[in-house]
């Protein structure tokens, strides 16, 4: 079954950004794959340490196995579709985020393993334009880098993803425009994931 995974780059459970993640995963399901939700908040990301342990002419395989990355990744290069989620801190995405996607370098050096990945970007601010599309633009240049395929958020919209501006999850529940939107992505990635099996 084509599968879209979530992941939630915030810092804590239960805020905008998950319930916007969640909402994007559920449009998702209604167009009928099998979804999987990645929260970072209550994993154990370390950072790369450069070692180039995962290039093919070494061990090839990542250094540090006693995190929670492997098993994130391991779902990653399982998934069709992934869609990746961010607060939107200084304009860019979290710093806990940035973490996972360096160690996913392993991924790319071990074979581009999630190379014809279908991938949608999610981004929530505090404010209208406090930088939730340069979240995007980054979260992008990850997806580009691995050589995955980049959607839009979609019809009706389809810009760059979506955004929502809210504090907490209180806001994110009563913004309208931004649940349309995650729910847009979601269905979009899912429709982009099940065509690109179909072709396979
Ligand atoms: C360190 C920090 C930096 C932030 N920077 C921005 C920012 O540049 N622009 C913005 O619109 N909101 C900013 N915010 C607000 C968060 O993006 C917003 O509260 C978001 O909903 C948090 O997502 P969460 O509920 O999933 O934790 C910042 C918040 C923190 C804690």
């Amino acid at each position: 079954m084509v599968k879209v995974v979530g992941v939630v780059g915030s810092h804590r459970r239960n805020g905008a950004t998950e319930f916007l993640v969640r909402e994007a995963l559920k449009a998702a399901e209604e167009e009928g794959v099998e979804v999987e939700m990645v929260t970072l908040a209550d994993k154990k990301i370390e950072f790369c340490k450069v070692c180039f342990d995962c290039s093919p002419e070494k061990e090839g395989v990542c250094s540090i196995r006693d995190d929670d990355v492997p098993e994130i990744c391991r779902k990653l290069e399982e998934a069709d579709g992934i869609i990746v989620g961010s607060p939107v801190y200084f304009g860019l995405p979290t710093g806990r985020l940035k973490a996972l996607m360096d160690r996913t370098v392993a991924l790319r050096r071990g074979g581009f393993k999630l190379r014809n990945k279908v991938g949608g970007a999610l981004a929530v601010g505090g404010h209208r334009n406090g930088g939730q599309e340069t979240t995007l633009t980054a979260i992008h240049a990850w997806m580009l880098v691995h050589d995955m395929l980049v959607v839009s958020d979609g019809k009706p919209t389809s810009h760059f993803g979506a955004t929502g501006v809210a504090r907490g999850r209180e806001d994110a529940e009563k913004d309208g425009t931004g649940l349309q939107l995650a729910r847009s992505l979601g269905k979009r990635v899912a429709e982009a994931a099940k065509q690109l099996r179909r072709k396979a």
